[in-house]
């Protein structure tokens, strides 16, 4: 069963950012705005331990991480750049009165 999870204001996320939030069952994710429109993946770099909301770097639609220059398109989630092979989880985002949401 899939729930709307509300998780912070649209204002709290600058363009261009990349913000940590937690989800009901404690993982992590990270959500990104960019051109007004804003992404959700798992905030875990799929090569190692590394939050991409505290140590990514956010470039376009593009998120490398800091550790090793790893890729991904925040978009789809794929791994765009090596050493990262495995896809980043995606959330399907809402905007609710002014409010950003995910379905998890
Ligand atoms: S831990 Fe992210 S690229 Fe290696």
């Amino acid at each position: 069963m899939t729930q709307s999870v509300k998780l912070c204001a649209l204002e709290d996320i600058p363009e261009g950012e990349i913000r940590g939030e937690t989800l009901p069952d404690g993982s992590r994710i990270a959500l990104y705005r960019v051109g007004g429109t804003v992404y959700a993946t798992a905030d875990k770099c799929t090569h190692g331990e590394v939050s991409l909301s505290e140590e990514g770097t956010l470039d376009g639609c593009t998120v490398e991480c800091s550790w090793h220059f790893g890729t991904f398109d925040i978009t789809t989630g794929k791994a765009t750049g090596m050493p990262c092979e495995v896809a980043l989880k995606t959330y399907p985002v809402e905007l609710i009165e002014g409010n950003i949401h995910v379905v998890v």
